[in-house]
């Protein structure tokens, strides 16, 4: 009996203490990579909306874009928090999302008012390490990371999402090119990325439609010049983990077969299944790419054949 004593006492005693150890949850990563529809027809007021949730403070914008805080709420049905660019909310703010580029070199813009024991900084970056600079004195500021990383504790990418049968009336985009590549600026001869390595080499053995991305200034001639290919170089930057860009998206989505240089096949494989692309490890190199038939892909049928150069 008195053991059953102390355990009641316990549990009430339990039971009463505020709840510091979980605080209100922060933007639910997983809707990030999900469809989410658009609610229009249940919007209570937004004062009323603002009191309970957690305040999310953007300290600063990525890259000085600006965008409507509303779009959270109207473009992804996320509104369990409140966003907001409002430094005065900052004592109240239970995350502060922090873009690293954004950071000066000294910590001089970061906050200086004393860090609210439920806050937690969010780290935000999209580069690839290779394009991340080093700052000295960030280490163990921050509570949170928020990347294109799949270990990141908030991972937001572009979003492939896939249909289970083919639209009815799909018709293929008519290809007028074999091969297409667009490229930032013209370093095509210069550039020693293991990219432009590899482009070298390739052309030397089949034709290579090369435009420069300058040359399109509407995103819809973009996606019409990739789908007009029948394979793409989906040519990363940089290669590291999870670092797989729109310029994979791109074409997946265009209809176009993205050939993928970067992480290994198997990482392609965590996001996208392994018969929707072609990787030039699939070949011994740049010279057996146009004209081999690669060794089957782990779990995957034949790839496409590309067919002899011409
Ligand atoms: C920022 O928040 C403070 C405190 O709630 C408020 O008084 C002020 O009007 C807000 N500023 C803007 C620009 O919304
Ligand atoms: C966030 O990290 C800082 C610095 O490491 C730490 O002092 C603070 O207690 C952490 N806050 C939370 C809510 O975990």
């Amino acid at each position: 009996l008195i053991l059953a004593g102390f355990v009641v006492l316990f549990l009430m005693y339990y039971k009463s203490l505020p709840s510091h150890r979980c605080p209100p949850p922060l933007a639910q990563p997983k809707q990030w990579g999900k469809r989410v529809e658009f609610h229009s027809t249940a919007k209570r007021t937004a004062t009323t909306q603002k009191k309970n949730k957690p305040v999310m403070l953007l300290w600063m914008w990525p890259g000085n874009k600006r965008f409507d805080l509303q779009a959270c709420d109207t473009l992804f049905g996320i509104d369990s928090c409140h966003l907001t660019d409002n430094r005065s909310l900052y004592s109240s703010a239970h995350g502060v999302l922090i873009f690293h580029r954004g950071i000066n070199d000294d910590l001089s813009n970061l906050p200086t008012s004393v860090r609210p024991r439920f806050q937690r900084w969010i780290w935000l970056n999209t580069d690839s390490p290779s394009n991340t600079r080093r700052i000295e004195g960030i280490q163990g500021l921050f509570n949170l990371t928020l990347s294109y990383r799949k270990d990141a504790d908030i991972q937001v990418r572009w979003p492939v999402s896939f249909k289970k049968k083919t639209d009815e009336d799909f018709v293929l985009p008519t290809k007028e090119r074999l091969l297409c590549w667009i490229v930032d600026s013209n370093v095509l001869l210069t550039e020693s990325r293991e990219s432009y390595n590899y482009y070298r080499e390739l052309v030397k053995h089949i034709t290579v439609d090369v435009f420069f991305s300058a040359e399109f200034s509407k995103s819809e001639d973009y996606f019409l010049t990739i789908s007009s290919c029948k394979f793409y170089l989906s040519f990363e930057n940089s290669i590291h983990r999870d670092y797989i860009t729109k310029a994979f998206n791109g074409p997946l989505a265009a209809g176009t077969v993205p050939i993928v240089l970067g992480p290994p096949r198997l990482n392609y494989e965590d996001f996208v299944p392994g018969t929707s692309f072609i990787h030039v490890n699939d070949f011994s190199g740049p010279a057996k790419l146009p004209d081999s038939n690669p060794s089957c892909p782990p779990g995957g049928q034949q790839p496409p054949y590309m067919g002899p150069a011409h």
